[in-house]
């Protein structure tokens, strides 16, 4: 992609600089992307656990505090297909992990919340909210849906973690791909979790997409710095994805214990794990993560089913002071996250940027 491609990307958009914050369940607000859209760069909103209402909610919340454009972001995974005795092997082995903080796990785990392929109110929502762009992660809708999104109106855009899915995504009609490196923080965007992971990081997958495709390609994975946007801008991106830099900025979400790790030297060591919530999601090492290193991913119940528990084993932990179980998700650049206002540290990536460029 060329500047051209990239300036194309910003009107498509409707935004000033290549930067988009990442959405983040749980972690992002709407704050953290008001502040992000002000400051120029596409400030998003994940909302892959909860339902329309909240999502109206949250949607509404931006609103109040910006003009600008949005980015809503829903999960298009496979629903889950349940196993109770899978299920109930997992409570059993979590069960005295609870018991350490005189809790008990729940009795049955449940599919906490539905995929976008499924939910029809989702759709509803918004096509009557129309932000200006809707993403997809883990998968891409049916076809319908896609037309119904684009109608309206909504640039469209899906993370892909290798050239197949990405060709898929540019298939089916959405305007730009994320292009998601194994370096990235969080759930990784593969489409079937029971296939061979390709495990391509952020600088070869952004290559390969650039030469493949016709249409904007977005890096993400391991951009912690203007330094960093920079170097996929010369690689042919578009613009950049940024995540875990944005998890230490003041209005994210993290809690007490997630900042804490962040700013020492457990930041220094990320895990792929599928044991918090059933699908493979790079954390920092804690102390859930060492729980479940080694489990065949036979084991773990589906996503998001097996979240039901991680949830719940956290909340029992946090309630005895302990953070170490929570889902604490960050890329292998955790270590240069900085705690910044958002907006300021929107305007220190483009400053950073502009030296490097
Ligand atoms: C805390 C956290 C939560 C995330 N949640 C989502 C999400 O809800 N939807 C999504 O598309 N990507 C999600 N991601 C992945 C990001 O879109 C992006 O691929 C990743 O943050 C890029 O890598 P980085 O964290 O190294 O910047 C999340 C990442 C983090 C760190």
């Amino acid at each position: 992609m060329s500047l051209e491609g990239s300036r194309h990307l910003l009107e498509l958009l409707d935004i000033q600089c290549p930067i988009i914050q990442a959405p983040m369940v749980g972690t992002s607000t709407p704050a953290l992307a008001a502040a992000v859209s002000n400051a120029g760069g596409l400030g998003s909103l994940g909302i892959g656990a909860t339902n329309a209402e909240g999502a109206r909610k949250m949607i509404a919340e931006f609103r109040a505090l910006s003009p600008r454009s949005l980015n809503v972001n829903v999960f298009c995974h496979q629903p889950a297909k349940l196993d109770a005795k899978i299920e109930s092997a997992w409570i059993d082995r979590l069960r005295p992990e609870f018991a350490r903080f005189g809790a008990t796990p729940p009795s049955q785990l449940t599919e906490i919340y539905r995929s976008f392929v499924e939910d029809d109110d989702m759709l509803a929502t918004l096509i009557q909210e129309r932000p200006k762009v809707v993403s997809f992660h883990l998968g891409v809708p049916a076809p319908e849906r896609v037309r119904a999104l684009r109608a309206a109106g909504i640039t469209l855009l899906a993370s892909a973690t290798n050239p197949e899915e990405a060709q898929a995504v540019a298939d089916a009609g959405i305007h730009a791909v994320v292009a998601q490196g194994y370096e990235a923080g969080g759930h990784r965007g593969v489409f079937d979790p029971d296939s061979p992971d390709s495990r391509l990081g952020t600088f070869a997958l952004t290559r390969l997409l650039v030469r493949q495709l016709d249409i904007p390609v977005i890096a993400a994975g391991g951009i912690m710095d203007g330094a960093g946007i920079a170097a996929v801008l010369r690689l042919g991106a578009a613009a950049a994805q940024l995540g875990t830099a944005f998890v230490g900025s003041l209005e994210s979400a993290a809690d007490e214990g997630y900042r804490a790790a962040l700013t020492s030297g457990a930041a220094h060591r990320t895990v792929m794990t599928a044991g918090i919530s059933g699908r493979p999601a790079r954390c920092l090492a804690n102390r859930f993560t060492a729980l479940v290193a080694g489990v065949s991913a036979r084991e773990i119940p589906a996503y998001p089913v097996a979240y039901d528990a991680g949830k719940a084993l956290n909340a029992a932990a946090k309630a005895k002071g302990e953070h170490g179980y929570g889902a604490q998700w960050a890329g292998q650049g955790a270590p240069l996250a900085r705690a910044l206002p958002a907006a300021k540290l929107v305007s220190t990536l483009i400053e950073e940027m502009q030296v490097a460029l």
